[in-house]
C-alpha cells in the first residue's frame, strides 16, 4: 500500500477543486491511501477582501514572513507518504502567505524530509518567480520536487487583472459587466485535471517518479509566457524594494501602502504595455535565451 498526501489552502475553493480533481483517479486507485490535510490560519485572511486587508498582505507576502497556523493532525505528523501533492496560490509573486508559512514550519519539515513532492499552482497567469522561490522552501525542507503543474487563467494579462480583482473583492466568480470572461482557471481546465492524476498513479505504481515531469508536460502541464517570465522577473526586484520600504517604517504603513496601490495601477496600466512593446520589438535577438529559460521553468 502506498501513501499519498494531498496539501492545499483555498479562499475560493478553487484550489481544493483543483487538488480534488487531481486525486480522483488517485483515490480509485486500490494499491495507494490518500490523506488530504488543509493548511488553516490561526487567524484567516478576509474572503471576499476589501481593499486595505488586500494591500495590506503585500508585505508579508513578498517578504515571506510566516505567520501562526493551526497544528497538523498527529496521524499526519507520524506517518510517512511516498508522495506529496503540494497546491499552492501565488500572492504578491511570492507564495501566499498561508502557503509560506506552512513550508516554514516545523511540522512541515517533518512532513516533508526526505519525500518527493509534486507542485501544482493555481494563480492568476504570474507564478514562475513563485515556483523559485517553492523551490528553495522544498530544498531547506529536505524534499524532492519531482513534478509541476501550474494552472493558470488563460485569458489575456489585463482581462485577468479587472475579472480576478472583482472576484476576489465579490467573493464570486461571475462574468464582470456581463461581457467579460469568467475570472480565474477555467472551469474546463480544473474538470480535466485528473488527467495530471492518471499520470501521477502510473509513475507512482511503477516507481518512476523521476521521469514524471516529461509525462506531465506532454499533457500541458505548464505553459510558459516568455513575456511574462520578463514582467515576473522585473517587478519582483521592484517589488523587494517596496516591500522593505513599508515593511522598515511600519509607522507610516498606512500611507505607503496607499502610494503602493497607486504605483500598482500605473504599473499594470501604462509600464506592463510598454514592457510588452519592448518585449515585441526584442523578440527576435533573445531566442537562444528564451529557448534556455523555457526549458529551465518547465522543469522541477
Ligand atoms: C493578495 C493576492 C495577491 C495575488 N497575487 C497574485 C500574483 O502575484 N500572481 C498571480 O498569478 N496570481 C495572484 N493572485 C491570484 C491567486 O494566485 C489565486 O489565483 C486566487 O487567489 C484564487 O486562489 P484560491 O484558491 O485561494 O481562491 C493573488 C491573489 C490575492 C488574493
Amino acid at each position: 500500500m502506498k501513501n499519498v498526501l494531498v496539501i492545499y489552502y483555498s479562499q475560493s475553493g478553487q484550489l481544493e477543486e483543483i487538488a480534488r480533481n487531481i486525486a480522483k483517479p488517485i483515490l480509485n486507485s486500490e494499491a495507494i491511501n490518500v490523506t488530504f490535510h488543509e493548511i488553516q490560519l490561526q487567524k484567516p485572511f478576509p474572503f471576499p477582501w476589501d481593499k486595505s486587508s488586500f494591500f495590506d498582505a503585500f508585505p508579508e507576502s513578498f517578504l515571506q514572513i510566516p505567520t501562526a497556523l493551526k497544528p497538523v493532525p498527529e496521524e499526519i505528523l507520524n506517518a510517512k507518504f511516498d508522495l506529496i501533492l503540494f497546491h499552492y496560490q501565488v500572492w504578491y509573486l511570492s507564495p501566499s502567505i498561508p502557503v509560506n508559512s506552512f513550508l516554514k514550519s516545523d511540522d512541515a519539515k517533518k512532513i516533508l524530509n526526505n519525500t518527493p513532492v509534486v507542485t501544482i499552482s493555481g494563480s492568476r497567469n504570474m507564478w514562475i518567480m513563485a515556483q523559485e522561490k517553492i523551490k528553495t522552501l522544498l530544498k531547506e525542507a529536505n524534499a524532492q520536487l519531482v513534478g509541476n503543474i501550474a494552472l493558470v487563467d488563460r485569458v489575456g494579462n489585463l482581462i485577468s487583472v479587472i475579472t480576478i480583482v472583482e472576484w476576489m473583492f465579490s467573493g464570486v466568480k461571475k462574468k464582470y459587466l456581463g461581457i467579460l470572461p469568467l475570472p480565474g482557471v477555467s472551469d474546463k481546465d480544473i474538470q480535466e485535471s485528473d488527467k495530471f492524476g492518471n499520470v501521477i498513479v502510473s509513475a507512482l505504481n511503477e516507481g518512476k517518479l523521476e521521469d514524471l515531469q516529461p509525462k506531465l508536460l506532454a499533457i500541458d502541464a505548464v505553459k510558459i509566457s516568455p513575456y511574462l517570465v520578463t514582467v515576473d522577473k522585473t517587478a519582483n526586484k521592484i517589488f523587494n524594494k517596496w516591500s522593505n520600504l513599508i515593511y522598515k517604517h511600519q509607522k507610516n504603513r498606512k500611507q505607503l501602502l496607499k502610494v503602493f496601490n497607486v504605483y500598482l495601477f500605473l504599473a499594470i496600466w501604462l509600464i506592463s504595455p510598454i514592457v510588452y512593446i519592448l518585449h515585441l520589438i526584442t523578440y527576435p535577438f533573445k531566442l537562444k535565451t528564451i529557448k534556455k529559460e523555457t526549458q529551465y521553468y518547465q522543469g522541477v
